[in-house]
């Protein structure tokens, strides 16, 4: 799951389900991979239309949103 920059994505309003196990076959999202783990998919309600960057790197403090934490594998 690391990479050095996160997901940018135009969302449409809605629930939206954001892997956190990395096992996806549909990064950012969850795919039901998961099942059988300890991990669950982040659950995140976007009020209205709007970009949001997801973090690929795993470091943020604000999963599943990146805040910057990738700039430190660079
Ligand atoms: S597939 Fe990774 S949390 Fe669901």
């Amino acid at each position: 799951m690391e990479q050095k920059h996160p997901y940018v994505i135009k969302e449409q309003a809605g629930t939206k389900y954001y892997c956190a196990c990395g096992k996806s076959q549909n990064i950012p999202y969850c795919d039901g991979a998961h099942k059988g783990s300890n991990f669950h998919p982040w659950k995140v309600e976007i009020s209205e239309e709007k970009t949001v960057a997801i973090c690929s790197c795993g470091r943020s403090a604000k999963l599943p949103f990146c805040d910057g934490a990738h700039k430190s594998l660079e």
